[in-house]
């Protein structure tokens, strides 16, 4: 079986989604998330965008040890000076150098002549060349370049010393046939082609990422690039676990593999859910609640006679069926340090002392503690942000009626260390609440986005909340998760 490389993009092109905005704890623990998960090659971000991004990479590259780490960079030596100074601790240093090829790129964003776009390619990749033992080079908008044109360029790149030549249907405009054709023509027009490893990146506009992305497996490309549930620009990337997945249960068609873990590919979703509030599709294929649910009686009964009649993939695959009760009232914190490091959690001992008190407040409550409750809880302690220069909520109470306005009353602890509390009305309880905080906290706040769900089934399920703001021209996310939606909301404001 043949070996197609995972180039994961989460975090670069992932993070590029409208709205989404993780901070460096969260991209380190979802870097670590997909170390787990088995991904080769993780883009960490583009170094030269802002001293954020810079710093990211280059603490992702000094805990991940596992993957190759790798981020973005223009064709500028600035970018690439950038780079280096983020991944040059890397096992491996890896640099992934764009330029975009196609007639409309060049005529009215990069206002280059071919030639001069074809010279600025290879000044960039024999630049970094010096400093990076593998280079990726990446021709934009390669599917509405002019094939020609793009072999000439790929083949002065690789003679430049690029290792990894990919070819980004950027805009989502191209089909499978057409995508699958592009590799083989340049397979068979560029001379040296065999010192490289070819790469795929699809997105999503038309809806053909993964499909398109398949046919260039089947074309031979040894690298696929995505992002797991897909997220990214626009209509966004490839998902990742929907082409492994489909490698695998499709092996005899492909005659290719991924090296994923595939029972991580759940947590991993999860958590890019949570991580970024941006929710999953309850019909996605793979990971979305309903991807496992058999809905109509003739179905049902096939798969209560035989499962394979309707269900061809099946959820422990993925890692779905863990949601077994694991711990409970009676579990002890040895084993629910066991819990999370399976789970590839490792916890200070304070980090660990706080998630487990609140595992045990929940296991009051809550009558069954699911694997994806403990995760939640993991996660949430994993990503806080160290106190100090945060509003920290105290208390929330709100009166409710049919015939009556709610009113909220929230106590807060601030910044500098005093106790708040202010009282408002709003047109349901959890506006109550916002009107409330907004009293409460300083500047000017406005709420772009607010989201609620429930983890795991059933009428004690824990609640999770995702809110987006702009206070004072900047915007932030924040999530709160609880046992009563009305917690979960205020803590996630
Ligand atoms: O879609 C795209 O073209 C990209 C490149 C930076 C590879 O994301
Ligand atoms: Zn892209």
């Amino acid at each position: 079986m043949r070996k197609v490389d995972v180039f994961d993009t989460t975090l670069r092109d992932g993070e590029q989604t409208p709205g989404v905005n993780l901070n460096i704890i969260e991209k380190i623990e979802i870097a670590k998330q997909l170390e787990r998960l088995g991904i080769d090659i993780i883009e960490a971000g583009f170094p030269a965008t802002s001293k954020g991004d810079w710093e990211a990479v280059k603490r992702i590259t000094e805990t991940v040890k596992g993957c190759s780490v790798t981020g973005l960079s223009r064709a500028h030596r600035s970018d690439i000076d950038a780079a280096w100074g983020a991944l040059k601790d890397s096992s491996e240093p890896r640099i992934h150098i764009v330029i975009a090829t196609s007639p409309i790129h060049m005529t009215y964003k990069l206002k280059k002549k071919p030639d001069e776009v074809l010279d600025t390619a290879v000044a960039s990749v024999r630049y970094a060349k010096k400093f990076f033992p593998k280079v990726q080079f990446s021709a934009e908008d390669a599917s509405r370049s002019d094939w020609g044109y793009l072999a000439k360029v790929i083949e002065a790149v690789i003679d430049a010393g690029a290792a990894v030549v990919n070819l980004p249907d950027t805009v989502g405009y191209t089909t499978p046939s057409e995508y699958g054709k592009l590799f083989t023509y340049i397979r068979e027009s560029v001379p040296n082609i065999h010192k490289v490893k070819l790469s795929a990146h699809c997105h999503d506009d038309l809806g053909m990422a993964v499909a398109n992305s398949l046919a260039a497996i089947e074309a031979g490309v040894e690298q696929i690039e995505g992002t797991i549930n897909g997220i990214g620009e626009r209509a966004g990337n490839a998902a990742l676990e929907e082409i492994a997945v489909a490698l695998r249960i499709r092996n005899d068609y492909y005659q290719a593999e991924t090296g994923l873990n595939l029972k991580e590919i759940k947590r991993s979703s999860d958590m890019i859910r949570k991580l970024t509030g941006l929710l999953v599709q309850a019909n996605k294929a793979v990971v979305g609640k309903n991807a496992f649910a058999h809905e109509s009686g003739i179905h049902q009964d096939g798969v209560l006679k035989e499962k394979t009649t309707y269900e061809i993939i099946t959820p422990e695959m993925v890692g779905i069926a863990s949601n077994s009760i694991v711990l409970g009232k009676h579990s002890g914190r040895h084993a629910f340090k066991k819990k999370a490091e399976s789970f590839g959690y490792e916890m200070d001992e304070a980090q660990l002392n706080e998630a487990f008190r609140e595992f045990k407040a929940l296991t009051d409550r809550k009558k069954e503690v699911t694997d994806d409750d403990i995760f939640s809880i993991l996660t949430e302690k994993q990503t806080s942000e160290p106190d100090g220069k945060r509003y920290e909520l105290i208390s929330v109470q709100v009166q409710y009626g049919t015939n009556h306005t709610p009113t909220a009353t929230v106590a807060l602890k601030t910044p500098s260390g005093n106790t708040a509390e202010e009282a408002a009305t709003g047109a349901g309880s959890v506006e109550a609440i916002y009107n409330t905080l907004e009293r409460l906290i300083e500047g000017n706040i406005n709420l772009e986005d607010y989201q609620l769900k429930s983890i795991g089934g059933g009428r004690d399920a824990l609640a999770e909340s995702f809110v987006r703001i702009n206070k004072d021209g900047v915007p932030a996310g924040g999530r709160g998760t609880g046992q009563d939606v009305l917690e979960a909301s205020g803590q996630a404001f």
